[in-house]
């Protein structure tokens, strides 16, 4: 049997994050910049994972790898295949824990690299079903916009129970994100929010609403080339995430930095409470000296990349 290859990029929430798992829509992006690659050969003896984070048998993987076991050994009964002799090697340049979709990324990597050595085509929806096996153990009740994301090629629009759209912006946006150094949890978030609602249901599903209503706004912003009104947007939707209790200092640091370094908008990207932040800059030339700057103040990684206007 042939190596077998799957790859898979990771993902940005630009706006939506939490109250999505409510029921309100969300903006995702696919973010190509950073991904996982999972090759599998054959070795004789158990199935074996050689990673960063893990090497050995996945018998023997500590508890919190537990959803990327469950979820190979899903796969190969999906596939028919006898649970032995493969050797998946893991490589990621996803930061993890920083809500960039590090987690959805690895088991769709490796789901694809599965299929391949099987020589089997995929549904979209096999992909979705298995991946949702390891999603459930990172997130608790993951809304579903993660895998969906890491499988597109495009920005989605995404609500719970509902078949997503896709959308194309009209312009050019130049975004940053900005890695705050602490590892977020999102399992931890997700939990917290909804322990608030259950604490305060009316106020806290104000705040859901709201963020639902600015979700719709930003869409059209992304649809009608308006910079200056998604970079607002985007700072009301960090004020709501604020009052959710999911943004930390770090997170803030940067976000009120790159909005003093004439940003159009900043907010916390992903499950929060550590992890990554999303700035809207002005044009090219200042996504680049924003970037320079939130290095210099001590972001761990940044990166800058920018949605265009399909040109077809
Ligand atoms: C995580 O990328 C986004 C959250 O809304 C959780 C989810 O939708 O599953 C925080």
């Amino acid at each position: 049997v042939q190596t077998a290859i799957g790859v898979a990029h990771s993902k940005l929430i630009l706006i939506g994050e939490h109250a999505v798992v409510h029921g309100q829509p969300a903006i995702s992006l696919p973010f190509p910049l950073v991904g996982v690659e999972a090759v599998i050969d054959y070795v004789p003896g158990s199935v074996k994972i050689d990673s960063t984070f893990y090497h050995g048998p996945i018998d023997a993987a500590p508890e919190s790898l537990n959803g990327l076991t469950s979820c190979i050994e899903a796969t190969l009964e999906h596939l028919d295949m006898p649970c032995e002799d493969l050797l998946i090697r893991i490589k990621s340049s996803i930061p993890p824990g920083k809500g960039l979709g590090s987690s959805a990324s690895v088991a769709i990597a490796v789901i694809r690299a599965l299929f391949s050595y099987a020589e089997e085509n995929y549904k979209m929806e096999d992909i979705l079903k298995l991946a949702d096996i390891s999603e459930k153990h990172a997130h608790g009740e993951p809304s579903g916009i993660d895998t969906l994301t890491i499988t597109s090629e495009l920005p989605i629009w995404y609500k719970k129970e509902e078949p997503i759209d896709l959308i194309e912006p009209e312009g050019d946006f130049h975004f940053i994100v900005a890695d705050s150094g602490r590892m977020g949890d999102t399992r931890l978030a997700v939990e917290s929010v909804t322990k608030l609602i259950r604490s305060a249901p009316k106020r806290i599903q104000s705040k859901l609403d709201r963020l639902g209503e600015i979700t719709h706004r930003a869409r059209n912003a992304l649809e009608t080339a308006s910079k200056h009104l998604l970079g607002q947007l985007l700072n009301e939707a960090q004020k709501e995430l604020e009052a959710l209790g999911v943004s930390d200092a770090g997170l803030n640091r940067l976000i009120y930095f790159a909005r003093q370094e004439g940003a159009l908008g900043a907010k916390l990207t992903g499950g929060g409470n550590g992890g990554c932040v999303i700035a809207l800059a002005q044009n090219e030339m200042h996504s680049k000296q924003l970037c320079e700057k939130l290095r210099r103040i001590g972001a761990h990684a940044v990166w800058s990349f920018s949605l265009k206007r399909k040109t077809d």
